[in-house]
């Protein structure tokens, strides 16, 4: 699970070549690896000397990986958790050594908000919220939806269910029948799709995937199935991956809202901040703003998409 990027072999070795550690989720869809590949590129930007680990979407690896830079000694570490909660001792275990951590992508949840300098990722909840409200717009305020969660307990899942719900709230006719994870992969989506077709089969009006990998999967379902997804079932998802445009270039997904992976530049920025003794300028939260894509905008704005 744990590699290293960078050539030198222990953290603050003979050069002055800052030592940052990398603690990705894992590698389970098109948008982490944009992300992983984003943050890799801005450290060899920078120069640094990235150590690079990943989950396997265990926290537990995650964790392992953690305690194993901060023995090392790193000069920073940067952490996308999978989960939300249980990262207060690794996290105590930094700043006893003095070992600044940049929050990325995913949020933690911790009452001594010390523990971090900074954290950098997308708006989940308005994410949730902007699918609900293109979804409720383009039903005309009535369906029964299905919806593809993420992984349980990370802030993405818990973001844009909730704003997800916030912003069908008043739409009664927006009724949500099946609700189920499909852990950000396409295999998965696909798989609790064929099993939500089997149980409501035509009932279901709409999906709401909270990625497009799992939205894939179940377009792969929706086929299979013998139905035309994005016309007999409404497909809304997020992330804005290459994949998701290719789908709606082909008439098959319908809007996608956008979650930008490329977080390696503002990350590393907020790196070299930290390391030149300027970590009081950095915000303590720095929110990614992200578009709504349609299908009808989609082959204009294909080749444009750098993920
Ligand atoms: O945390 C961001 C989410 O995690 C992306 O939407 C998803 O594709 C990834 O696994």
């Amino acid at each position: 699970i744990v590699g290293c990027g960078g050539s030198s072999d222990n953290a603050g070795g003979d050069d002055d070549t800052p030592v940052i550690a990398f603690v990705q989720t894992g590698a389970d869809n098109d948008w982490r690896n944009a992300h992983t590949v984003s943050v890799k590129e801005a450290a060899a930007d920078k120069g640094y000397d990235l150590r690079f680990a990943e989950g396997q979407s265990k926290q537990e690896n995650q964790i392992k990986a953690f305690s194993s830079f901060v023995n090392q000694g790193v000069d920073a570490i940067i952490l996308a958790p999978i989960v939300e909660t249980g990262w207060d001792n690794v996290l105590e275990k930094a700043k006893k050594r003095n070992i600044p951590v940049v929050i990325l992508d995913r949020k933690v949840k911790t009452d001594d908000e010390s523990l971090y300098v900074t954290y950098i990722g997308a708006d989940t909840y308005t994410e949730g919220k902007k699918a609900g409200k293109w979804l409720a717009e383009k039903m005309g305020g009535q369906a029964k939806v299905v919806e593809l969660q993420g992984n349980p307990g990370a802030s993405p899942t818990i973001n844009r269910f909730n704003g997800f719900r916030e912003a069908i709230a008043d739409q009664s006719g927006i009724e949500i029948i099946a609700s189920q994870s499909g852990e950000f992969r396409r295999s998965k989506g696909k798989e609790v799709m064929e099993a939500f077709l089997k149980k409501y089969g035509d009932d279901i009006d709409a999906v709401y995937a909270h990625n497009d990998d799992m939205a894939i999967g179940a377009i792969q379902a929706i086929e299979d199935a013998g139905m035309k997804p994005a016309e007999d079932i409404v497909i809304v998802s997020v992330d804005g991956v290459r994949a998701a445009f290719e789908a709606m270039v082909d008439g098959k997904l319908n809007c996608t809202v956008e979650c930008n992976p490329l977080q390696g530049p503002l990350a590393m920025e907020a790196v070299e901040k930290i390391l030149s003794g300027q970590a009081d300028q950095l915000d303590k939260v720095t929110l990614i703003e992200d578009s709504v894509f349609e299908m009808e905008q989609a082959a204009d704005v294909i080749e444009s998409r750098k993920y």
